[in-house]
């Protein structure tokens, strides 16, 4: 989604500008651009296109200036072309960038056209920089000028905004989309993202809804309604090389390999005397946990499939009920609130709007207690939480979550002991399972090393338009994920089904055209599972069979059985998602899309 990076320096901007705009790169966009204050007047250059494609175009300028203003756009009002590109400027005065979506953008439009404003682009983003235009002809206050305009603006944003009439200044504010400050020396810097700002600060504070800030080089006054605020500052661990590629082609590949480390850190002090320690959760989690009897777990994507698999794991282990639902739907539906039901968010950046609207909407209806089980520790969800587990994954640059994916599983796990734990659980129970995950990291190890059999497998997919997923019981989560990662980086149109549904409709689909992979670990369900696959067969469908061993079918021109060796039923699940994600690498690889960020998705999904 869309990137903000802004700076007020005595130093030139425009590199800091650029090298932000490249760490953001990550979120997805189409277009991009920056203005400048150069000696009182404005400068502005746009592209449609990549970050290096504006970065050559500056250097052909020689354009420098100690304020500026950056933004990666990617579209939702208008095409991804160079006059919707931000930043959007009001008569050569006003530079504005804006992450989030403008409602009542039709509305305002139609008042600022009867004042003689001209619009260039068909952004909702362009009724924001006239607005304020307007009242800084008012008022002759850039501070003022935007409170005012932002008071008639309905819906979401984060912006910055620049005025050669008052260089030094840079005014910024956020209601729904993340913005943080980033605190230089004698610099400040404003951005949607820390990951834009780590090469030139680790200190940070995260705006608030509502909040309008007034940075300059050396100070910055935050208000909120027009009051005076104080916030708190934040020192950030993440290291700038974190989020570089190193020797990897891709970050997803990098991404894939870091799962044994990952999951590591996962574990790392979580665990004592074989068992899972509740206070992962926070201080008050024995008080907020004590009376729960039920759980609502509410995601979006790769987050939901993890809340998918964690449902089997929590109503097992902890023997309390579990819902599971995709929180753009949650958020709309009604829900009849339960103050027993523990609510858990999942999201790896922590930032998804539904998801943060579901969990508002759950707190508003009068759900029980939240719990975000999240990756990026300053996030939006994770401050709205009661109480929160990190994944400790690491930064995930690859728009196809991989490492995030696996670390939420452990952390549901973890989740599911621990709610038990309440429920009275057998310690046997516990320590079982702790067994399991303490051998996690080498069984990834392990199922890695089949990186060169799927590579030569991928190519049997390169053709194909269609792919049939199957799995059961906890795996058919995993298929599912199976099928996201296939369809958001290869683009080939990827379904799943609960095997035994086939025959309630798929099945129409097999013919010798369709490759029908099957999660199909040895357990309680894997008989079922091969008559399912039988009848794929009898169809002359292509069976590529990932289990535990070859002797589950024999193996024919179109039955592939790729063996995983011996894998423990309880962390099965986080295991077999590991060849799927190299499966949907490899295809992609051959189709030669953009793997880590594919067409029109984006990592963040800040908008609604
Ligand atoms: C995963 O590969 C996708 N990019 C996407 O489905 C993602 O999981 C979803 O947008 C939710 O994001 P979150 O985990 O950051 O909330």
């Amino acid at each position: 989604m869309c990137g903000i990076i802004g700076a007020v320096a005595e130093r030139d901007v425009v590199p800091i500008l650029i090298e932000g705009l490249k760490r953001l790169e990550y979120r997805g966009y189409d277009s991009a651009g920056l203005a400048v204050i150069d000696q009182q007047s404005l400068k502005s250059k746009k592209v449609s296109g990549k970050v290096a494609k504006l970065e050559q175009e500056i250097k052909d300028t020689l354009l420098s200036a100690p304020t500026g203003i950056a933004h990666t756009r990617w579209a939702t009002h208008g095409k991804a072309n160079y006059e919707n590109a931000h930043p959007q400027i009001s008569k050569e005065l006003i530079a504005l960038v804006h992450n989030g979506i403008v409602e009542n953008y039709s509305k305002l439009r139609l008042q600022l056209e009867q004042w003689g404003y001209e619009f260039n682009s068909k952004t909702d983003t362009e009724v924001i920089v006239h607005l304020i235009h307007y009242h800084f002809n008012q008022s002759n206050d850039l501070l003022t000028a935007v409170r005012t305009s932002l008071q008639s603006i309905e819906g979401t944003y984060a912006i910055a905004v620049i005025n050669p009439e008052v260089p030094g200044h840079l005014i910024a504010a956020r209601h729904g989309s993340p913005l943080v400050i980033g605190i230089g020396i004698g610099e400040h810097f404003i951005a949607s993202d820390i990951a834009a700002l780590i090469p030139v600060t680790q200190k940070f504070i995260f705006l608030e809804d509502g909040d309008i800030v007034d940075l300059q080089r050396n100070s910055f006054k935050i208000t909120n309604s027009g009051n005076p605020v104080k916030r708190a500052i934040h020192i950030s661990q993440l290291q700038a090389n974190a989020v570089e590629r190193g020797q990897y082609r891709h970050y997803m590949y990098k991404e894939i390999f870091e799962q044994p480390q990952a999951i590591k850190n996962t574990i790392e002090n979580r665990i004592h005397n074989s068992s899972i320690l509740e206070t992962i959760f926070g201080p008050s989690t024995h008080k907020l946990l004590k009376n729960i009897n039920s759980v609502q777990i509410i995601a979006c994507g790769t987050s939901y499939h993890a809340g998918l698999t964690g449902r089997y794991w929590i109503e097992k282990f902890a023997k309390i009920p579990c819902t599971v639902e995709i929180a753009s739907e949650f958020r709309y539906r009604n829900p009849l609130p339960n103050s027993q039901t523990l609510v858990v968010t999942l999201s790896q950046s922590g930032e998804t709007a539904d998801t943060l609207a579901a969990l508002n909407e759950a707190k508003q209806l009068g759900f029980g207690p939240s719990l975000a089980i999240c990756n990026v520790p300053e996030s939006a969800i994770v401050r709205m939480s009661d109480m929160v587990l990190m994944t400790h994954a690491g930064p995930e640059i690859g728009v196809a979550s991989t490492k995030a994916f696996t670390t939420q599983l452990l952390s549901l796990l973890m989740l599911a002991v621990v709610l038990g734990k309440h429920n009275n659980m057998d310690h046997k129970i516990e320590h079982r399972i702790v067994d399991a995950i303490n051998i996690l990291p080498a069984q990834i190890e392990n199922v890695l090393k089949l990186n060169s059999i799927i590579e030569q497998l991928a190519g049997d997919f390169a053709d194909k338009q269609h792919a049939l997923f199957l799995g059961r019981g906890i795996h058919y989560p995993i298929a599912m994920e199976g099928a996201l990662k296939l369809k958001e980086i290869s683009y080939i149109h990827a379904e799943a089904y609960p095997a035994g549904e086939l025959k309630h409709g798929p099945l129409a689909l097999v013919d010798s055209k369709m490759p029908v992979i099957a999660v199909a670990p040895n357990n309680i369900l894997q008989e079922k599972l091969k008559s399912n696959l039988q009848e794929v067969q009898a169809r002359g469908g292509q069976l590529y069979i990932f289990a535990n061993h070859r002797a589950i079918m024999q193996e024919l021109d179109y039955v592939k059985v790729i063996e995983l060796g011996e894998v423990d039923d309880i962390i099965s699940p986080i295991i077999y998602s590991i060849p799927l994600q190299l499966l949907a690498y490899y295809v992609a690889l051959i189709k030669g899309t953009d793997v880590d960020k594919p067409r029109n998705l984006a990592k963040s999904v800040t908008v609604e």
